[in-house]
């Protein structure tokens, strides 16, 4: 029997359907690291989020930290810290992809600042003081935070629920043919968070590859639909979708909001499908620098792989999440 929505996956069937659990997304804001950082916002009865860590990645630190700010004062939660985490990848070059989320990250849409500025406390010290048993951590932009975590503090690992990760690409990439995003823009930090042994085998990564991000892409008239629906969130978030140039997508004719897939699955984890594999990242600076191999047949898997999606279900409930945020809204 599938666990109902609300409760983790790992919950026995019977289990009475319990709190909203905690969730912390480390997120390069970013388009669709907005439309993530919305559907938790939409979700209060299954997740709370405890706070967000930024990470340089789409567009600068400095930019990230304050578009996470404000789409959470968009999304009615501005009580959520914010904490600004690392400015730059481990070792590698600083790359951004602008030119896919706009110049400020958003689209080029300009969100009010809303209350609350920025966490004291650096990004990392807060997700090490933060991992508990009952959060999950969920990242979704290049890993230099996590890793910088795993290597400052190596037993946080086994202390976070689980931890999701939007990044790389079984037979796909979006920067190279061969490597992801997330991954390319920091493969060594990649390599460190997928292959430490510190996590425990019970409660591997769960990968969100572009293979399961591409399967549910929103249509223009599904954009067009989001913003007649009405509402403020509706319309900003259809704004900056507006705003999101995605040629990896763009001959099928749709966006896919990768990190919005990867937030789903704490929340309705019976919308993927996983397969356990092995999985490597390619650091050399070859032309498959910033690959993920994945072993599906290894007797020692590293992650519970996402190979399926139900697609129509995703795209229909995240329309119904983002105009239950308008719902809630004072202004609607
Ligand atoms: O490749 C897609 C990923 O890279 C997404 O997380 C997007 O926001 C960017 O960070
Ligand atoms: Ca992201």
């Amino acid at each position: 029997m599938t666990p109902p929505p609300s409760a983790p996956a790992d919950a026995p069937a019977d289990a009475a359907v319990p709190k909203a659990s905690d969730i912390i997304i480390d997120c390069d804001p970013g388009i669709d690291d907005a439309i993530a950082i919305l559907l938790a916002a939409a979700c209060p009865e299954q997740v709370r989020i405890a706070a967000l860590t930024a990470t340089h990645g789409n567009v600068g630190l400095d930019l990230t930290a304050r578009n996470a700010r404000k789409v959470l004062t968009l999304a009615g939660r501005p009580e959520v810290p914010v904490h600004a985490g690392c400015p730059r990848p481990l070792t590698a070059p600083v790359h951004d992809a602008a030119h896919i989320h706009g110049g400020n990250g958003l689209g080029g849409i300009d969100l009010p600042d809303g209350e609350g500025g920025i966490a004291e406390g650096h990004g990392v010290d807060a997700l090490i003081a933060e991992a508990r048993h009952d959060r999950t951590l969920v990242a979704v932009g290049p890993l230099t935070n996590v890793a910088v975590t795993l290597i400052k503090q190596p037993q946080t690992a086994a202390r976070w629920r689980r931890l999701v990760i939007m990044g790389g690409g079984v037979e796909k990439g979006n920067v190279t043919p061969q490597a992801e995003f997330n991954i390319f823009t920091d493969p060594e930090a990649a390599r460190t968070v997928l292959t430490t042994t510190e996590w425990p085998a019970e409660s591997r990564p769960v990968l969100f590859p572009l293979d399961a991000t591409h399967q549910a892409l929103l249509s223009p008239e599904w954009i067009s639909d989001l913003a007649g629906s009405g509402g403020t969130v509706c319309r900003t978030a259809a704004a900056m979708l507006g705003g999101y140039d995605t040629p990896s997508t763009a001959a099928r004719g749709g966006k896919a909001v990768h990190d919005a897939m990867a937030v789903a699955w704490t929340i309705r984890p019976e919308l993927f499908e996983t397969r356990s594999a092995r999985v490597e990242v390619i650091t050399d600076s070859g032309a498959a620098r910033g690959r993920t191999v994945a072993d599906f047949a290894s007797t020692e898997p590293t992650a519970d792989i996402v190979t399926g999606v139900d697609a129509p279900a995703f795209i229909d409930w995240l329309k119904e999440r983002l105009m239950s945020l308008d719902a809630a809204r004072s202004d609607g």
